[in-house]
């Protein structure tokens, strides 16, 4: 197979590797996969790591003189965007990485895609970045057409409508609002006026006008950083020390044993228990429950996946419970699993209420239908930019490229191929790679491993950007033209550093 003999190749060219720090690696792909075309033309064969240490000279020095007026505690990697292409990063030293890590799971198509670059430079787009309209009062006398050829072309089944937002917590923190709306809209009956204690006490912070009401979410999750989402977010404590919070409810989401096909009976029963929480929390807690909010998979919080019967549960407890349905595709969507939105593979009796998104539509927002859910009145759910339509069509680009090369087909079956290939080697690797998750999800997989941290930083020097999650999880985020080829190169950078470890 001609995955074997490449990674034969890589193997007899890193044996000569050191274990604490590995020298460079020496890619040599070239004869076995001259004949297939990456998506992005022109794109690097392999990685190529050049210097000894990561970070490089060159990056050592400007990461110095960037930290004395910017805080460099988080930084990963410092990136020459110029020269990065399709799947591959390239850092300050010129260090060329098969980015599997993708910003955070938030580059669709690939580094300077000629066809984004092309659409950008459109006298439409270059219009928008100019003269940013605040889209709520001013909006373009095009902006239908961009969302209906954009956004809403792309909206999952059986929802039809869309409020535009910033990043992923805006997109969150907004829907949350018009859950909030919505539910006191219902109870006030259709047509009444805020009273007068509403409207005053709502300027103390105070109930009636700020009623306790509260959204839902799920240990681990991760659904954003500005208050509202923060809220929901209970992935780390390091993401909400300090930060006051609201008094909202969390049940538990499912602990599934791996591999799932030997552990039916246990799954099903640790789903029935969450659920079971779930509905109870619903009926219990104090402060009513206005919408549910979970992930399709838990990502930042550890790559936690529940299976159809779970999520098919919680529907059906929102709706017989009068509790809105928000499903958080911000990390999942626009076709990393396999499908545009994540949510397509649970066959749900109803569609979600509300759908929010971000990060690979490199704009934001939610989309919904029950026009019961825009406020009562104008100027409710507001703010001066609402979103950016020169970042909607960015998206509009990159739905057409996903279109016409035909890449949630293209991650689908990748997904399967790399899936298969970490199987054969968690065999032989177990130690390494341990609950092996994401089957038939695309190239959303992800696994648990001893010394994380470290093993992300010696994946560099085998010339793989690859990501974590939680406290024990490697994630796999590449982007959607991301090809058996590639796939193979990963499956060897992993065996070639499996292989110093054990
Ligand atoms: C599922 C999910 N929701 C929300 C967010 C927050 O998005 P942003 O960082 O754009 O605010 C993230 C970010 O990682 C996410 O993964």
């Amino acid at each position: 197979m001609a995955s074997a003999i490449l990674r034969n190749t890589v193997r007899a060219a890193s044996r000569a590797t050191r274990s604490f720090r590995p020298a460079p690696i020496a890619f040599n792909n070239t004869r076995m996969f001259a004949s297939v075309a990456p998506f992005v033309k022109g794109e690097p064969e392999a990685p190529s790591i050049k210097t000894s240490e990561i970070p490089g000279p060159v990056a050592v020095e400007k990461i110095k003189a960037l930290d004395e007026i910017f805080d460099t505690r988080a930084l990963n990697m410092l990136c020459d965007y110029e020269k990065s292409l399709g799947n591959y990063l390239t850092d300050a030293d010129g260090n060329s990485y098969l980015d599997v890590y993708a910003q955070i799971a938030s580059i669709p198509v690939g580094y300077n895609n000629p066809h984004l670059l092309e659409a950008v430079q459109s006298k439409q787009c270059l219009n928008y970045l100019i003269n940013r309209p605040a889209l709520g009062n001013f909006p373009p006398i095009d902006w239908e057409s961009i969302l209906r050829t954009s956004v809403l072309s792309v909206a999952p089944p059986g929802l039809n409508q869309v409020f535009t937002a910033l990043a992923g917590s805006d997109a969150n923190e907004t829907a949350y609002k018009a859950a909030f709306m919505y539910r006191r809209r219902i109870e006030r009956g259709e047509g009444a006026e805020f009273t007068e204690a509403e409207m005053q006490s709502s300027m103390l912070n105070e109930a009636p006008g700020c009623p306790q009401m509260s959204i839902m979410s799920f240990k681990k999750a991760f659904h954003g950083r500005l208050f509202g989402s923060l809220s929901t977010t209970r992935s780390k404590p390091i993401h909400k020390l300090d930060i006051p919070a609201f008094d909202w409810p969390h049940a538990s989401f499912p602990n599934l044993k791996y591999p799932l096909s030997e552990h039916e009976a246990e799954n099903r029963a640790e789903e029935d228990r969450c659920l079971q929480e779930t509905e109870h929390l619903i009926k219990t807690f104090h402060n009513p429950v206005a919408a549910l909010v979970v992930e399709p998979v838990q990502s930042e919080g550890g790559d936690n996946h529940a299976t159809p019967y779970f999520f098919q549960g919680l529907r059906d407890i929102t709706a017989r419970n009068n509790v809105l349905f928000i499903v958080d595709e911000v990390q999942t969507g626009v076709g990393a699993t396999g499908k545009f939105w994540a949510h397509e593979h649970w066959n749900l009796s109803s569609p979600p209420d509300m759908v929010t998104f971000s990060k690979k539509a490199q704009s934001a927002g939610y989309y919904y239908t029950n026009p019961l859910l825009r406020p009562n009145k104008p100027y409710r759910q507001f703010n001066t930019w609402m979103g950016d339509p020169s970042r909607v069509l960015l998206f509009k680009a990159i739905i057409e490229e996903i279109k016409s090369k035909n890449l949630v087909e293209n991650t689908r079956q990748t997904g399967d191929y790399l899936f298969n290939g970490l199987r054969e080697l968690a065999k032989k690797y177990p130690e390494q790679v341990k609950n092996l998750r994401g089957e038939g999800q695309g190239t959303f997989i992800a696994w648990d491993t001893v010394n994380r941290d470290s093993f992300l930083k010696e994946m560099k020097y085998a010339g793989v950007n690859i990501g974590g999650s939680g406290e024990t999880a490697v994630r796999l985020r590449p982007m959607l033209i991301f090809q058996q080829k590639h796939a193979d190169i990963l499956l060897n950078a992993l065996e070639s550093t499996w292989k110093k470890r054990s």
